[in-house]
């Protein structure tokens, strides 16, 4: 597809916001507190930001160029620069359909959760265990979660085939602001709840006795996933980027705000966790249930709730939207089919599959993979195993085989190099293969 046929973002504010959509969703909010609980907080957090700095910043940057120098779609970026290395795009496709698929049921739960903050006393409820019972009770449910998971896959859709500019680009800017603005407020009215600063203890005190291997890969991930990158949906945006759209400057932007995203929650959350007596290690229910303990502690308890989960929704929403979208540029553009088609295609196997991911944490709770239900399983091929696998040979193509100059040429457009340069390319060369690699071999056993 050649270049002015392609759709673009207005520019330099709204490829931020594009990306920050994508970056900041679950993944800071659902994902990182429970992670971070159950692996130690403050050591967590430390290895969790320098991922973010070493490698998340570098590699960001690297699939910006690959997008705006190719203006394809994942596949079509690394094939279009050398065929070979196609594989790895195809590797991100599958992270992001897979993703996807799990990604939906959280964010059906989300939903589900809104709409009871107006209808039901969700946040009435002082007890912490009722909030346990009522988190089980829905996700255990033979069909509602899955009701929810689709109306949200179809929502995703609708954005989707309202095309790349109207929709998406609408959607992310109205929510972060706001969405940003009420997690501080949040977070300040946890720390003033009585025994939260045990939780920030917790939450900024780091204890590296409880650190192995696992754990640092589990950050790892946990930063390739929040940042979204490692599957080539950044790629994809940057592809949609406008001439002239800084790369550098917007990758550090994203990573800022997706990282305080993050930060904050962690801020809401772990007061509130310590102050209620919530278990910090709960697993992925853990925001399902403090959160609407701390909303019951608030005056106007079901405005608060409707709000943020509103706002948490949203942020999921434009999420989905990334995810779907680079399954669909690679359907359209490489197998030449509709837009319209392409994207019925992802939705349908996308939408299926998070059918059975919801199902399997209810009724097929029985059948599990290697001790993991299909949601769990989801879960930890993409983030801890294809995402940092897709990121390390990211890494190598941009730092080894990607003509230098082209490279240079999308992060300096008018041909003066920055400062930063050559520390960038000692890191995409080395650092960041070399720290990957060594993850990755310290978790199969290997050293
Ligand atoms: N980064 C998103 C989040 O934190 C999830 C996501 C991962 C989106 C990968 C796109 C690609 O919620």
């Amino acid at each position: 597809m050649n270049e002015e046929k392609r759709a673009t973002f207005g520019g330099r504010i709204s490829a931020v916001l594009v990306a920050a959509g994508s970056a900041v969703g679950l993944g800071n909010i659902w994902r990182f507190p429970y992670l971070a609980g159950e692996n130690g907080g403050g050591a967590f957090l430390v290895i969790y930001l320098a991922a973010v700095l070493l490698i998340g910043l570098p590699l960001m940057i690297s699939e910006f160029s690959l997008g705006t120098a190719t203006r394809h779609n994942a596949v079509g970026a690394f094939r279009a620069l050398n065929k070979r290395w196609a594989v790895v795009g195809y590797m991100g496709i599958l992270s992001s359909a897979l993703i996807l698929s799990f990604y939906l049921v959280v964010a059906g739960w989300t939903a589900e959760y809104m709409v009871h903050s107006v209808t039901s006393d969700l946040v009435r409820n002082t007890d912490p265990a009722s909030h346990v019972a009522a988190f089980e009770q829905f996700v255990g449910h033979p069909w509602k979660p899955v009701i929810y998971a689709l109306l949200f896959s179809l929502a995703t859709h609708l954005i989707i085939v309202l095309g790349v500019q109207k929709g998406i680009e609408r959607a992310s800017k109205v929510m972060m602001p706001v969405l940003l603005l009420v997690l501080v407020v949040l977070a300040v009215n946890s720390m003033l709840m009585p025994g939260g600063m045990e939780g920030l203890k917790f939450f900024l005190n780091p204890d590296f006795s409880k650190v192995t291997a696992e754990t640092i890969l589990l950050a790892v991930g946990q930063a390739f996933f929040s940042l979204s990158i490692g599957l080539g949906t950044m790629i994809t945006y940057a592809s949609y980027f406008k001439q002239g759209t800084s790369v550098q400057g917007t990758a550090l932007q994203v990573t800022l705000l997706d990282t305080f995203v993050a930060v904050m929650a962690g801020l809401v959350i772990f007061p509130a966790v310590f102050s209620a007596g919530i278990e910090p290690g709960s697993g992925p229910s853990l925001v399902f249930i403090t959160l609407p303990s701390i909303f019951s502690t608030l005056p106007m308890s079901g405005f608060w709730s409707t709000i943020f989960f509103l706002l948490l929704v949203l942020a999921a929403l434009t999420s989905t939207i990334s995810l779907h979208e680079s399954v669909t540029a690679y359907v359209e553009e490489e197998w030449k089919m509709s837009r319209q088609k392409a994207a019925r295609l992802t939705t349908l196997l996308t939408g299926l599959l998070a059918v059975m991911a919801s199902l399997s944490l209810g009724i097929w709770k029985e059948y599990t993979i290697c001790g993991l239900t299909f949601f769990d399983s989801l879960d930890y091929l993409t983030a801890n195993i294809l995402l940092p696998l897709g990121a390390f040979l990211t890494c190598l193509f941009v730092g080894w085989k990607f003509d230098r100059t082209l490279f240079a040429q999308q992060l300096y457009p008018n041909g003066i190099m920055g400062r930063e340069y050559p520390i960038l390319r000692f890191m995409i060369r080395y650092i960041c293969p070399i720290i990957l690699f060594v993850i990755f071999a310290d978790n199969l056993g290997l050293i």
